[in-house]
């Protein structure tokens, strides 16, 4: 089998490395990929960007892939899915219309409403004034969302009035039509990717992300600074609930609307302190960091996976077979991130890292010459799986001091939150 990944990040080299572990997955392609999907053993790197979906459909065809997987939401949100099927290409990711659920919040929050699976409270604006109007009378804090993709800029947390007024028509000054003000809720978040084919859907095991760039969950939102797998928080009976309440009637509410959804369905969840479960949003694609957490824990070959899903036939697979432990991933960054930083440093220890028991994922990194040098905020993921959370965290880190480049920052407190849970 013949497959193409779409991306550059952390979660691209997870899938394709995934993916080339299967006894029945020949040769892969990255498009663009990065330095680490670059030096994998039968895969090559495709120059294009992630937007340029016309040039990846063409490189699909010639090359007769037999599956493509697409990483980030913005060639979805563009119609790669619509475009791959038109020709006949295998693909694993939704539809332009599937793809809204990340792509419009106020779309999606009106599917979750309909299908009455729980959401925040809240409203959609289309002017300044009556969206701060409607903060005014329901106060603070409370958060102001733009209804479009923006790359992880898009969410402000406000605890002010005059905060939350600012981050009104900063939405509207970067050119978003639309907004969403709601209410802002309280807990602890918790991130399930399920893959559907659009009639049955089934969760990966939980993971935790770690959006802040600073240690205790403070300072700007990132793309994501580490993941751990599987979550403590979400217990069985949590999960139980997620499908019940959250999954399930989602999916039915996609095909209700004449969506054909195949491809992952990412809830990002809010488990209030009492247990109440609310979706935050949804996403369309695999979560990263979280990628780099969950993959390295299944043991089931990805592309039969991913392929019940593409062929619609999920029911009949057998359940999901995961490696026993738990996988820690910390990212580290450029300096800066997720401000500017500098690209080009040398990047070296890697290999060192490997030799120690982890798997390194890259991300912002390209190869100039037999040179590793950074080339993105998010650098690389390291993921170390051990028996439990502790060995996990003890050992990703010393995977990660091991490796080097200038201006290097991460959290040093990834996986807190379930540690303080265990006591
Ligand atoms: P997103 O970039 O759209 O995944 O959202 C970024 C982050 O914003 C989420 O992971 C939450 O931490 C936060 N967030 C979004 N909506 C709410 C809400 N209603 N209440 C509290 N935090 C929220
Ligand atoms: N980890 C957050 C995301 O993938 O959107």
């Amino acid at each position: 089998m013949k497959v193409l990944v779409v991306g550059d990040g952390g979660r691209e080299h997870a899938l394709a490395w995934k993916l080339l572990q299967s006894l029945r997955v020949q040769r892969c392609w990255c498009v663009p990929g990065n330095g680490g999907t670059a030096l994998l053993e039968r895969c090559e790197n495709i120059p294009l960007a992630v937007e340029d979906i016309d040039g990846i459909a063409q490189v699909a065809f010639k090359n007769q892939i037999d599956l493509v997987i697409v990483g980030p939401e913005v060639p979805l949100s563009l119609g790669i899915g619509d475009l791959l099927q038109k020709k006949g290409i295998p693909v694993f990711g939704p539809t332009r219309l599937g793809a809204k659920i990340e792509s419009s919040k106020s779309w999606a929050k009106t599917l979750m409403l309909e299908a009455g699976v729980p959401v925040a409270q809240g409203k959609t604006f289309t002017n300044a004034t009556a969206a701060k109007a409607y903060i005014n009378q329901q106060g603070t804090p409370i958060v102001v969302k733009a209804d479009g993709l923006a790359a992880g800029k898009g969410v402000i947390v406000t605890q002010t009035i005059p905060e939350a007024y600012a981050a009104v028509d900063d939405l509207f000054k970067m050119g978003f039509f639309r907004i969403l003000v709601e209410e802002c809720l309280i807990g602890e978040e918790v991130s399930i990717l399920a893959i559907t084919d659009g009639i049955t859907v089934r969760s990966l095991l939980p993971a935790q992300d770690h959006k802040r760039i600073g240690e205790g969950d403070i300072g700007l939102n990132t793309g994501g600074m580490g993941a751990y797998c599987p979550a403590p928080i979400a217990t069985p009976d949590l999960l139980q609930r997620v499908d019940e309440e959250i999954l399930k009637p989602t999916v039915a509410a996609l095909r209700d609307r004449g969506i054909d959804y195949r491809g992952v369905l990412y809830a990002g969840l809010m488990v209030s302190p009492q247990g109440e479960l609310k979706v935050l949003e949804y996403n369309c694609r695999f979560g990263d960091p979280e990628t780099q957490a969950v993959l390295p824990l299944l043991e089931t070959p990805l592309d039969q996976v991913i392929l019940a899903c593409v062929q619609q036939r999920l029911e009949e697979l057998p359940p999901l077979r995961w490696h026993l432990g738990t996988a820690v991933c910390v990212v580290a960054v450029s300096a800066g991130y997720p401000g500017k930083y500098e690209k080009g440093k040398l990047i070296t220890g890697i290999q060192e890292a490997e030799a120690m028991g982890v798997t390194v994922f890259q991300a912002g990194t390209a190869l100039e010459g037999d040179r590793l040098v950074t080339d993105g905020g998010r650098v690389l993921g390291v993921t170390a799986i051990r028996q439990n959370l502790s060995e996990a965290i003890i050992e990703v880190y010393k995977g990660v001091n091991s490796i080097d480049f200038e201006g290097k920052y991460y959290r040093r407190d990834i996986g807190y939150r379930a540690r303080s849970r265990k006591g």
